[in-house]
């Protein structure tokens, strides 16, 4: 048997991709097939074995010979932070010694203060037990770690390179692979809170706080340009508010996970606010429900939330924007907070960190704030109600937050409309909060099927009771299309495989909030992966089906339908804890949680030797 390919004609793809769109009846059309094959002839030959897989690696980036800076170094920059900005150090937190021990009782920020905050956390069955108690050498990644799988039969036929300055990376959060998080003066955060009962906690997950240099390693290793990665703010203020002091063991190590990213050769992408709130701002008893919402509560709407996050994103921008070319204010502010004092709050407080980055500290790098919204797209089309609660649906996820940043414009009316004690914004608002972010950051998993609440969308806004499941948005969600097939391939929870709404999606914001897109987070959790044996696990073709046509649709948007696409980050590198949850995998390596060992997963070379065959 030989193998020949047939060659590909990208003209005829592009048209191919149009039909996609538009047929509803008849055959899918092979435009690449100039003749037809109707009348076989059979005959015999000599037969040989010609399979052999010809070994490839994986080809590490090499580190750079000069670095750019995009901001002053710290000692420049401190002279623009208003508020106290001594740092000292913390212990950690082990029940029944520091937290009992500590007699330093007269200081508010003393050890004995910092480990009153864990007591009053109140931790059952806290454990601080991982494998590590300090950072962790690096060792070099064996080459027969690198070799490339076995290709997928199907795979892309589209003929576009990637822009040069197209940015393709991976992503985690901290919560979610750091572990560590009562120790070297980090304190509690609303993640440690929020999952209730039996289900795993965050207290030791991929152990990464200790394990970050060999993680950088690996990454590095397989080739990614770019790591995005989240800081955790009470590690660096573990008591939060202006003028309590810095975490001097968190600014070394951040400082030294940035450097280590950089001298791998690859680039850091930093997020201030994934989800990890500090837990003072929620009220104890309050923390799963928010009271006219019904939604969880990231303590956002706190009075004291805007000025407290301003001051600690300058501490962090002064501290690491030298080296750091692209940040994130806010990851997915919605999510845990959707109420209209948090949003608005946010809203505030993005706009001022954003200011003093490009204002004050005269930095060059890029600074944005990412979102939540499986794209909603109308049940039906044609269904001109169909299409306003689609409208409706993600306008208010996404315009509540980018009318003002992005345009300079109102809160979207279904917003005004619909949340109890919204209020719009005044003129000097929006001209303080309009043009305050430089790219539109998107974790756009997957598409969700939208229709109007069955009593209508204006009888539904009307009522905020908490036993109205569909408020605020008023739409019904679904995962079925209108003729009743999956919207597309079904993972492990609410990801489907959805790359042509991808495109109509990245069309949709960019023609819609006018700004280059980051895909700042996408990535697909294998049905049942974590039960598999562990070849089994890494030998994952859904994945693979999942980034290659993302990625072979981000390249569409940009050669056939004009959008700025900044680059993409895969999430996740490693697979790592979803909110009390390991088996929901999205990560591109595996992992061993006795050994902490990682294994990297097939789609992890497949994606990133898509990419590297389309830089030129
Ligand atoms: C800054 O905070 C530190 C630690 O709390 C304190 O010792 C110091 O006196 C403060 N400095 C000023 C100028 O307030
Ligand atoms: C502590 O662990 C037990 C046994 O797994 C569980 O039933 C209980 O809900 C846990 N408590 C908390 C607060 O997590
Ligand atoms: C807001 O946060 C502060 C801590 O910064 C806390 O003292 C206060 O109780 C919080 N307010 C509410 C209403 O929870
Ligand atoms: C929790 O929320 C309720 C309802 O808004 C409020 O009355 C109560 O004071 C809150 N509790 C705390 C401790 O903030
Ligand atoms: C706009 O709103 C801000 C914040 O509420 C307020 O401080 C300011 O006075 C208002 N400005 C005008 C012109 O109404
Ligand atoms: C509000 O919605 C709930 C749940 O759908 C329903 O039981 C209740 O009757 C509605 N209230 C009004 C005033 O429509
Ligand atoms: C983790 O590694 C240990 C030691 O090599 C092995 O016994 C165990 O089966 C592994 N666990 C999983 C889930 O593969």
């Amino acid at each position: 048997m030989r193998t020949t390919l047939l060659p590909v004609l990208c003209l005829a793809v592009a048209a191919e991709a149009q039909e996609l769109h538009l047929t509803t009846t008849g055959y899918t059309a092979r435009p690449q097939c100039s003749k037809s094959f109707a009348s076989p002839s059979y005959y015999f030959q000599p037969f040989s074995y010609s399979l052999s897989e010809t070994v490839r690696y994986a080809t590490s980036i090499p580190s750079p010979t000069v670095t750019r800076t995009y901001a002053p170094a710290y000692k420049d920059a401190a002279k623009h932070l208003t508020t106290n900005v001594s740092t000292t150090t913390w212990g950690s937190w082990l029940p029944g010694k520091t937290a009992i021990h500590a007699t330093d009782t007269h200081d508010p920020y003393g050890q004995a203060a910092w480990s009153s905050m864990w007591l009053e956390a109140d931790l059952q069955n806290y454990t601080t037990t991982g494998m590590f108690s300090t950072t962790v050498s690096p060792t070099p990644v064996p080459t027969s770690e690198l070799v490339l799988p076995p290709r997928d039969y199907f795979g892309p036929t589209d003929c576009y390179d990637f822009p040069r300055d197209f940015v393709f990376g991976v992503a985690g959060s901290a919560a979610q692979i750091e572990g560590a998080i009562a120790m070297e003066g980090r304190s509690p955060s609303l993640l440690e809170k929020l999952i209730s009962g039996d289900k795993p906690k965050d207290y030791v997950t991929n152990e990464n706080y200790f394990l970050y240099k060999q993680d950088i390693e690996r990454i590095a290793a397989m080739g990614v340009e770019y790591y995005s990665f989240t800081i955790p703010w009470t590690r660096i203020l573990p008591f939060v508010l202006p003028g309590t002091p810095v975490n001097k063991q968190a600014i070394d190590h951040y400082n030294d996970l940035i450097n280590t990213v950089l001298d791998a050769g690859m680039q850091p992408v930093v997020t201030m606010l994934h989800f990890d709130s500090p837990l003072m701002f929620v009220a104890s008893d309050n923390i799963t429900r928010h009271p006219d919402i019904g939604y969880n509560n990231a303590g956002y709407q706190n009075e004291t939330f805007v000025d407290a996050f301003v001051n600690y994103g300058k501490i962090l921008v002064s501290n690491f924007a030298d080296r750091v070319p692209i940040w994130v204010t806010f990851n997915e502010p919605l999510l845990y907070s959707f109420n209209f004092q948090g949003v608005d709050n946010v809203v505030h407080a993005h706009a001022q960190v954003y200011r003093f980055y490009h204002e004050e500290l005269k930095a060059t790098g890029k600074m944005g704030i990412k979102f939540n919204d499986n794209f909603g797209v109308p049940k039906n089309p044609k269904n001109s109600k169909d299409v306003q609660a689609a409208n409706r649906f993600n306008e208010m996820q996404l315009g509540f937050f980018a009318n003002p940043i992005f345009l300079g414009k109102q809160y979207p009316d279904s917003i005004l409309k619909t949340l109890p004690g919204a209020r719009s914004l005044n003129k000097t608002e929006l001209e303080y909060i309009g043009h305050t972010a430089d790219f539109f950051g998107i974790d756009p998993y997957t598409a969700t099927v939208v229709s109007p609440a069955h009593e209508g969308i204006s009888a539904c806004a009307a009522n905020s009771s908490t036993t109205n499941s569909l408020f605020p948005y008023c739409v019904n969600q679904e995962t079925k299309d209108v003729y009743g097939w999956n919207i597309g391939y079904r993972s492990e929870s609410y990801v489907y495989i959805t790359p042509t709404y991808f495109r109509e999606y990245l069309s949709y914001l960019w023609n819609t909030f006018r700004h280059p897109i980051l895909v700042s987070e996408f990535g697909f959790p294998v049905w049942d992966e974590a039960e598999k044996e562990l070849s089994d696990q890494l030998f994952d073709s859904p994945r693979s089906t999942y980034y290659l046509s993302f990625m072979s649709e981000i390249l569409r948007a940009i050669y056939e339908d004009g959008v700025h696409v900044m680059g993409a980050l895969a999430w996740s590198f490693v697979d790592n804890w979803e909110f009390g949850d390991y088996s929901a995998q999205f990560g591109l390596q595996v992992v061993n949680r006795t050994t902490q060992d990682r294994f990297y997963k097939k789609s992890f070379f497949d994606l990133v030797d898509f990419v590297k065959a389309r830089q030129h």
